[in-house]
Order: C-alpha cells, then sequence, then structure tokens
C-alpha cells in the first residue's frame, strides 16, 4: 500500500504540473480525489490492514491527499497568471498606429457673419426678433404703406400663397418692423434677420431665397442723426474703423426721407475697380427715418414719438467679407467651398 500510495503521489504530482488549462486540472482532481478517484480506492482497503499499520497508512494517505491538494491548489494560480498574461499580451494597443481622423465640421460663412452683426447690434442694446416667412399681404405691404398699384405686388415678383394675393412668402424682413410695434409698442430698438422671397431667376447674384437684417429704432427724439451715427458706427465695426460711407438719397415707401447707404470701395479706395464695377462705392443697406404712416398704422402717434429703419441683405455682405464671386456657392452646400472657411 506503500508503494501505491507513493505511485499516486508523483503520478499526479508529475501530471498537475503538466496542465495547461484549468478544466485539466479539473479533471486531475476528480482522478486522484473525487469519491471514485485512485485515492479513495486505495483508502477502502484500509480495512484490511493490522491495527499497527493502519494509523500509519491513514497518515501516509493523508499526506498524500494534502500533498495533491496543494499542487491543485499552486498549479490553478500558475494558471491564472498565465491566461492573464496571455489575455494582455493579445490585448496590446499599438500607439503608433495612426488614429481614425476625425471630421468637425463648423459654422457656415454666412452664419459667422449673420452672429457677428447680432453680436454688434446686441452690444448697442437691440433685441434679436424672429418672424413668420409666410406673411400677410397686409404686413408685407399694406401697413409699410406700400400703394396697391407698386410694382412689388405683382404676381410676376411675389410668390403668392392664395388667389386673393392675402398670403405670401414675404419679400423682405420689414414686415417685422409692424410686427415688433404691434408686439411691443415703443420704445423699441430691434433687429430681425430671416430669409425672404422673390420670383428671381438664379444666377451670380440672384437667387429666389435669400436673407436680410431688418433694423428698427423708435423713442422720443429720434432723428437722421442717430441713423447715421448708429449705422456707421455699425458699418465701421463690420469692415473697420477708417470706412468711409456714404448716404444717398433714395425711396422706399415706408420710410421718409430713405436713403441707400454705400461704403467706399475698400479695395480700390474710391477710384473704381472689378470689385466695385468701377463705381468706386459698394452699396451696403437701404435705411430712412420711419413713415408717419406706418407708426400711425401701428397705432403710434408721430407727433410724440419717431424713429428709423434699416435692411441690408447677408449675402452680399457674407461675400463682401469672405471674397465670394458667386451667391450660388452660398446654398450649394459644397463640402469644397465651405471647407474654405
Ligand atoms: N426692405 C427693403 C428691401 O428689401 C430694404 C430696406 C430699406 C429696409 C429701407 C428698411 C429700410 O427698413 O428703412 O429692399
Amino acid at each position: 500500500m506503500k508503494e501505491q500510495l507513493e505511485a499516486i503521489r508523483s503520478a499526479a504530482l508529475d501530471s498537475i504540473a503538466g496542465t495547461k488549462a484549468a478544466a485539466d486540472l479539473e479533471a486531475l482532481r476528480v482522478k486522484y480525489l473525487g469519491k471514485k478517484g485512485e485515492l479513495t480506492a486505495v483508502l477502502k482497503q484500509m480495512g484490511s490492514l493490522s491495527a499497527e499499520l493502519r494509523p500509519v497508512m491513514g497518515q501516509m494517505a493523508n499526506d498524500v491527499r494534502a500533498a495533491v491538494e496543494t499542487a491543485i491548489e499552486s498549479q490553478s494560480a500558475i494558471l491564472a497568471q498565465k491566461a492573464l498574461e496571455a489575455k494582455l499580451e493579445a490585448e496590446t494597443v499599438d500607439v503608433t498606429i495612426p488614429g481614425k481622423h476625425q471630421e468637425v465640421g463648423h459654422k457656415h460663412p454666412m452664419y459667422t457673419v449673420l452672429d457677428e452683426i447680432k453680436e454688434i447690434f446686441l452690444n448697442m442694446g437691440f433685441e434679436i426678433m424672429d418672424g413668420p416667412e409666410i406673411e400677410q399681404a397686409d404686413y408685407n405691404f399694406t401697413k409699410l404703406n406700400t400703394p396697391d398699384d407698386h410694382p412689388a405686388r405683382e404676381w410676376s415678383d411675389t410668390f403668392y400663397l392664395d388667389e386673393e394675393s392675402k398670403t405670401l412668402l414675404r419679400t423682405q424682413t420689414s414686415p417685422m418692423q409692424i410686427r415688433a410695434m404691434e408686439t411691443y409698442g415703443v420704445p423699441i430698438r430691434m433687429i430681425s434677420p430671416g430669409r425672404v422671397y422673390r420670383k428671381d431667376e438664379v444666377d451670380a447674384t440672384h437667387s429666389p431665397m435669400f436673407h436680410q437684417i431688418e433694423g428698427l429704432v423708435v423713442d422720443k427724439g429720434i432723428t437722421m442723426a442717430d441713423l447715421k451715427g448708429t449705422l456707421n458706427a455699425v458699418i465701421r465695426e463690420i469692415y473697420g474703423p477708417n470706412t468711409v460711407t456714404r448716404f444717398r438719397p433714395h425711396h422706399f415707401p415706408f420710410t421718409e426721407p430713405s436713403c441707400e447707404v454705400d461704403i467706399q470701395c475698400h479695395k480700390c479706395g474710391g477710384v473704381g475697380c472689378p470689385t466695385c464695377k468701377g463705381e468706386g462705392w459698394i452699396e451696403v443697406l437701404g435705411a430712412g427715418m420711419v413713415h408717419p404712416k406706418v407708426l400711425r398704422n401701428c397705432g403710434i402717434d408721430p407727433e410724440e414719438y419717431s424713429g428709423f429703419a434699416f435692411g441690408m441683405g447677408l449675402e452680399r455682405l457674407a461675400m463682401g467679407q469672405f471674397k465670394i464671386s458667386d451667391l450660388r456657392l452660398i446654398f450649394e452646400n459644397d463640402i469644397r467651398f465651405l471647407s474654405q472657411f
């Protein structure tokens, strides 16, 4: 029996040391220590031993069991450690592999200009208003003192949405003057940027949809000097502190007097070049003192209050600022164009 136990011990320790996986180790545990295992089988023979030999063999059998258990435990730890090392090895990160390039978008150049302009007006105490693109002819024309026979009212110029010519896609942001005064009353100081629509063929300088920024200031004692001072300050913020401006008489139904504002061409200094089409001046906005009839249409007494209004084209501003030669580029969403800004 002694030889049997010795044989079991050395065979068990050998095979345990040779295992490569936890499952093999478990199989060996069953093989040697299980209920039907080899050591158990030997212990079952104990009854046939003499009284002197029994405790000696019993002790030896316990030693073998303890040795096998210890061997299994330590081999189990070794295998776990090896498995961890193999896993770490397999998961090695090669930090020298180039990363995946992430394309990050950015603001459209026109919105860059719009945000800049909003900032300028916010700093001057203006509020920003949003208004409907589907507008009533009343607001787009009538309350803005536009005569019934004005050419802008023609179906050939304006997108009407009904047979009676009552509803339309606004042709200008000016109806926001009316909405602002009706909603908030006076005094008021606001700008309102947004989309406008006209029946224009698409070309390098025209689009049936474009953007304007409307402005309105109404209070007691507002004069043409306020109009000039405000617009000069804004223009110099946008185009630089030395920009020369010119206020040229013009006609708009909703302002009196009305003007267009030009800046001296920054490219040629007023001599005339392709940028200013030989004029020396570039038109940047329309403006004027709010017509007394418009104030009255909004329930405001023109004897007590006066104001000025202005409107500018956003695309034209962006084209000037970023030297964009063709209006279509602004709307085409061509990534090769947009990624230049
Ligand atoms: N609404 C005019 C246009 O589309 C621009 C304009 C001119 C707006 C003079 C104004 C203004 O507020 O006072 O041509």
